[in-house]
């Protein structure tokens, strides 16, 4: 049977959608429930959910363990979008094709669906169910706690802010750091999630996510410019409006997408040593740079 990435990814959105439909308040239950189910279920490609999901697969992990990651990173993905929409931040109100937490409730609503997603997670991954001993399970949230915080993303969002007003533009090596801790810390924990999970050594995994979560994040920054609102279902040209640092913006749009394309060949040869079975992965890293939304 010849490996088709487009059902793959649709049976990924499924069941992980399924599944944090089980992990969320309900809303009759409370407030919060209504504007998180916003953030969370509606919409979005559910790539790092893939990641773990094919990750997991690589070792024979069963899909229903490797699903309580799915859902958690999930979480933390649709938080750090509720928040970078914030006019504070990015100041975006339209997210996956429909209007922002804060545009639709408030930004005091938006704030506190972050917040509560975040922690959503780490109850997520905190059930027994979610790993087959407490030492795994404690690694994954400890991962975690590593990719989204002062040492991943947040610190990424902060450089992200920081460049706008930087005096000098910054330099390639200053860019690939920003882009590794906004966005590549979130990848390469659901990619590395299915070594974890397996009790199996994650280098080629981690190399791969490493040149994934780059070209992911290139990718994005192309889309800002040449993509197309319907398809992305955001606001597109915010960069550049504000003074954003991207691969774009220091490279050229040429040069950016000949380093994506590197970057996703690095990623493919990386996974070499797995053979057929990292046909997935390798999919979707071709994916990743030619996605339009
Ligand atoms: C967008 O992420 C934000 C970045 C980290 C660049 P995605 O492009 O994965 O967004 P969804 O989840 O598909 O909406
Ligand atoms: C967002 O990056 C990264 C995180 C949310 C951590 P962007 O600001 O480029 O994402 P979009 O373009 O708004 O989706
Ligand atoms: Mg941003
Ligand atoms: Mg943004
Ligand atoms: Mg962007």
């Amino acid at each position: 049977v010849s490996f088709d990435l487009r059902t793959q990814l649709a049976q990924t959105v499924a069941l992980v959608e399924a599944k944090l439909d089980d992990c969320l308040p309900l809303p009759a239950s409370t407030p919060i429930a209504e504007p998180m189910r916003h953030a969370v279920l509606n919409g979005g490609k559910r790539l790092r959910a893939f990641l773990v999901l094919q990750s997991a697969d690589l070792f024979g992990v069963d899909a229903n363990q490797a699903l309580f990651s799915a859902a958690a990173i999930e979480c933390i993905h649709a938080y750090s979008l509720v928040h970078d929409d914030l006019p504070c931040m990015d100041d975006d109100d339209l997210r996956r094709g429909l209007p922002t937490v804060h545009v639709k409730w408030d930004e005091a609503t938006a704030v506190l669906v972050g917040d509560a997603l975040q922690t959503l997670a780490f109850e997520i991954l905190s059930q027994k169910a979610a790993a087959q001993n407490d030492t795994i399970r404690v690694q994954l949230i400890s991962g975690l706690t590593h990719a989204s915080g002062a040492n991943g993303m947040v610190l990424g969002q902060m450089q992200d802010i920081a460049a706008e007003t930087a005096k000098t533009p910054l330099t390639l090596d200053q860019i690939v750091d920003l882009q590794a801790n906004k966005t590549g810390a979130l990848i390469k924990w659901s990619t590395e999630a299915g070594a974890v999970l397996a009790n199996q050594p994650k280098a080629a995994l981690s190399q791969y996510a490493n040149a994934l979560g780059l070209a992911f994040q290139i990718q994005d920054d192309i889309l800002d410019i040449e993509g197309d609102t319907q398809a992305t279902g955001k606001r597109l040209n915010k960069d550049q409006d504000a003074g954003k640092a991207t691969f774009v913006s220091i490279l050229g749009m040429d040069a950016a997408k000949a380093r994506a394309k590197v970057l996703v060949e690095q990623a493919q040869d990386v996974l070499s040593p797995y053979g057929i079975k990292a046909v997935p992965l390798r999919a979707v890293a071709q994916y990743v740079i030619e996605r339009d939304k």
